[in-house]
């Protein structure tokens, strides 16, 4: 079964083609690579396919359902952790994460607890300071921490990793990877390409406007396609999506 399907999806910010056309299977269980040069329209596809965007055309289908941005039932079996992260920054990260749980219709008992064992794995026990008051990677363990709290079925996961440390990536992955063995399914970009070769089952390659140029399994290589092999994932993409040299005499 697939957990993810887009048919044509296309996004247009006024005049601004963001993704055009985007038609992708992701297979229920794996944990799929969403790549592309900056400005691609990753960011816009996730935002599409969480509710926080309207597509202009196009359809997207969750877990064999219809989505759109008021089906609630759905909405609640996903998880997304956005490009800007979408935090409330007066308030401290415990108060966030228990409104996050009882938003997604979690009881007062398992919210307390899931929120208790998230900051205390996560490494976010300083209740002192608000979210505008802590660092960069720790609002990016807050949002990791409220993508998850429900235990969706669907994770999306829009550059997870940057601006964490080495320590906070590796449990990161050890949970999406036990994630993944249960079934459910993980979506997430990343420029590393490093890390999607090795966390990754699948992945898709995307130009600028949000143009699919590539799909299919990323667990071995070398990968032939358009009669080359390619060793590993770094220059296949750097294939795809076009290399580029720029001279500076004076740098
Ligand atoms: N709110 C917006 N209003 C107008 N144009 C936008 C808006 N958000 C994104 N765009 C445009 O849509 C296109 C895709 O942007 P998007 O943020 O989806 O790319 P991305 O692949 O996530 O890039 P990055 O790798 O830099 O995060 C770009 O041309 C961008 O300028
Ligand atoms: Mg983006």
């Amino acid at each position: 079964m697939d957990a993810i399907r887009l048919a044509n999806l296309t996004k247009k910010y006024g005049p601004v083609l963001a993704v055009e056309n985007l038609s992708l299977a992701v297979p229920a269980g794996s944990m799929f690579g969403f790549l592309g040069p900056n400005g691609s329209g990753k960011s816009t596809t996730i935002g599409c396919m969480t509710g926080l965007l309207d597509p202009s055309a196009g359809e997207i289908e969750l877990l064999g359902e219809r989505f759109t941005a008021n089906h609630s039932d759905l909405k609640r079996r996903i998880g997304v952790m956005p490009e800007n992260l979408g935090l409330f920054e007066p308030l401290y990260a415990h108060e966030f994460l228990s409104f996050i749980g009882r938003m997604f219709g979690l009881d007062e008992a398992t919210t307390r607890t899931r929120v208790g064992e998230l900051l205390q794995a996560l490494e976010l026990t300083d209740s002192s300071k608000t979210l505008s008051e802590y660092s960069t990677g720790m609002r990016k363990r807050v949002a990791f921490a409220a993508s998850v709290i429900h235990s969706p079925e669907i994770l999306f996961l829009d550059e997870p990793f940057e601006s964490i440390d080495p320590a906070g990536v590796a449990l990161m992955k050890q949970w999406l990877r036990r994630f993944t063995e249960q079934g459910r399914t993980v979506f997430i970009t990343s420029h590393v390409l490093e890390t999607v070769e090795r966390l990754c089952t699948r992945a898709a390659i995307v130009t600028r406007p949000g143009k699919l140029v590539w799909q299919g399994d990323i667990s071995t290589f070398p990968i032939q396609y358009d009669g080359r092999e390619f060793p590993a994932l770094e220059p296949l993409f750097l294939h795809l999506t076009g290399e580029r040299y720029a001279d500076l005499k004076w740098l």
